[in-house]
């Protein structure tokens, strides 16, 4: 019932789009939609225009000075950034010059856009570029057009954000048979999955977000995926899937204004079914990827936590973190009110919430679950550091499990007869010394030229086998060498393991 009344709420405003489509104007809309790429509007096109290094990087209130500086000499990309992506209000005649009037008619007629009498053109909702996709969703900053917006609507869908296209990066992109995505919002994840699943399944339990999607899916011209309303895996029942993808609601807040951002006072009211729920959804060799923030608490490691919704569940799971707020700067960034005493009592309303949940910052992290190897031993937790991805780091994820496995393998010793071993790529490595101090030097590897770049510390033996490995070693070379040095086996290996895990060092068969 509370679906219905909102979505009413928000039907009966006027020019808000409802992300109704009539069939019959489908394949205009794709050519809309082939028109609008048509002018360069992409993700790194974008960025360049605004002078950003990372479409990530735009600030919606920086929109005066995006205007004046980049965008003055309104070619027809500046003219789509402006009217799409922007919140701008354009001139028809500038609006003539990108489209046909059928065209026009279609978006209005569609809610896409609105005219006033004076002539003036403005988008009611946005259109992001996302990888190779254009993704229809609602704006960015709704109280820029609706002033008597305290907050955004309950029911708003949420803007293709930061952490949107994390996980869009992070996912694994592999051919895969079914793909469900939790939390879909505009249907972003779904669209990507749909492009490399048979069949994917997109579950909100907003019914303006379901049809969003549904919207995205026609215009876009995906066949393949089921749009269902409902809260996260009650929908598909037992159904597995091979990649399961979710950007949930997590965001530990003391009030429940926004839906698509508020998982409760802990943050974890969401997400904590989602991980819940993944042993009975994720089948086997199937991948399960999340961005999400944790609240953490002081001596808690975030895997203990992750570890014990997953229940008893044998899967691998790995940690990256991204970026890390304390309790204070998260508290000011969402505190919200025009005057400062009530802004200040929202800081403080913010600050007693994480304080009573017990969190000393806020963590934003991708997580990756894989069912583990049972012939590999216990199911590992990994946590790594990183700067967020500016491309894509599927493949980079999929090889820290793979990395994993092959540190883990019973078998290694044995296969390391017949391997070669060498360094996986060219490797950035910083040594630290306190002069004066008894401290010990900290040595840190980072392999260049990755999407997700993970810092790893290193002991004095990692690092000297890694600086050993100018060349390519045969194992049984390796092995005769550290004999020599009277190194014990066992540290070797112990040692070979590590940088295996880390993914600094790889086995080739050398077919001996
Ligand atoms: C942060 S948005 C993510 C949108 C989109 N997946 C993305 O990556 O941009 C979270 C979404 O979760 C949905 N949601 C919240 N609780 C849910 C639940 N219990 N079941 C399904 N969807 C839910 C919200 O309606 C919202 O669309």
């Amino acid at each position: 019932m509370e679906e219905v009344s909102s979505l009413t709420k928000r039907l009966s405003m006027a020019d808000s789009a409802d992300f109704n489509v009539d069939d019959a104007d489908v394949p205009a809309l794709r050519d809309i939609l082939a028109r609008i790429a048509a002018t360069g509007y992409s993700e790194s096109a974008v960025s360049e225009r605004l002078s950003l290094k990372d479409i990530n990087d735009l600030q919606m209130r920086a929109l005066p000075i995006y205007r004046t500086e980049c965008l003055s000499a309104r070619t027809s990309l500046d003219t789509a950034i402006d009217l799409f992506l922007l919140q701008g209000t354009i001139r028809v005649e500038e609006l003539d010059g990108l489209f046909c009037r059928r065209d026009r008619d279609v978006m209005l007629r569609a809610k896409i856009l609105s005219i006033d009498s004076f002539g003036s053109v403005r988008a009611n909702v946005s259109l992001y570029p996302v990888r190779d996709h254009l993704v229809f969703s609602d704006h960015a900053w709704p109280q820029l057009f609706n002033a008597e917006y305290s907050t955004v609507p309950y029911d708003q869908v949420m803007f293709v954000g930061t952490d949107s296209r994390w996980l869009a990066r992070a996912t694994v992109r592999q051919p895969v048979r079914t793909a469900l995505d939790l939390c879909t919002g505009s249907g972003i994840q779904a669209l990507l999955a749909a492009t490399h699943a048979r069949r994917a399944v997109a579950v909100d339990i907003n019914l303006r977000a379901v049809c969003c999607t549904k919207f995205n899916a026609k215009v876009s011209g995906f066949h393949n995926i089921e749009v269902v309303a409902g809260d996260l895996f009650e929908p598909i029942g037992n159904e597995l899937f091979d990649l399961i993808t979710a950007n949930p609601p997590f965001v530990p807040s003391p009030v429940d204004g926004i839906r698509f951002r508020d998982g409760g006072r802990s943050g974890e009211d969401v997400q904590r079914r989602i991980v819940a729920g993944l042993p009975s959804h994720l089948a086997s060799g199937g991948t399960a990827q999340l961005v999400t923030e944790f609240g953490e608490r002081s001596g808690e490691p975030l895997t203990d936590r992750i570890r014990q919704w997953l229940g008893d569940a044998p899967m691998d799971i790995h940690v990256v973190r991204l970026r890390t707020h304390s309790a204070a700067a998260y508290a000011i960034g969402h505190a919200t009110g025009d005057d400062p005493e009530t802004f200040l009592k929202s800081v403080e309303a913010w600050a007693t919430n994480l304080r009573t949940q017990g969190i000393v910052r806020v963590v934003s992290v991708l997580v990756a679950f894989q069912w583990s190897d049972p012939s590999l031993g216990s199911p590992w937790s990994r946590v790594d550091e990183a700067l967020p991805p500016r491309r894509d780091a599927g493949a980079e994820i999929e090889t820290v499990f793979a990395a994993e496995r092959t540190a883990q393998d019973p078998r290694l010793q044995e296969k390391f007869q017949r391997c070669r071993l060498m360094r996986t790529g060219p490797i950035t490595l910083l040594e630290g010394v306190v002069l004066g101090s008894e401290l010990p030097p900290t040595c840190q590897a980072t392999l260049m030229g990755q999407a997700l770049s993970i810092d790893h510390r290193l002991n004095h033996l990692e690092r000297d086998l890694l600086k050993f490995l100018d060349h390519q070693m045969e194992g049984p070379a390796l092995l005769s060498v550290a004999q020599q040095a009277s190194m014990s086996e066992e540290i070797l290996f112990g040692t070979i393991r590590s940088l295996l895990g880390k993914g600094l060092i790889r086995l080739i068969d050398s077919g001996l």
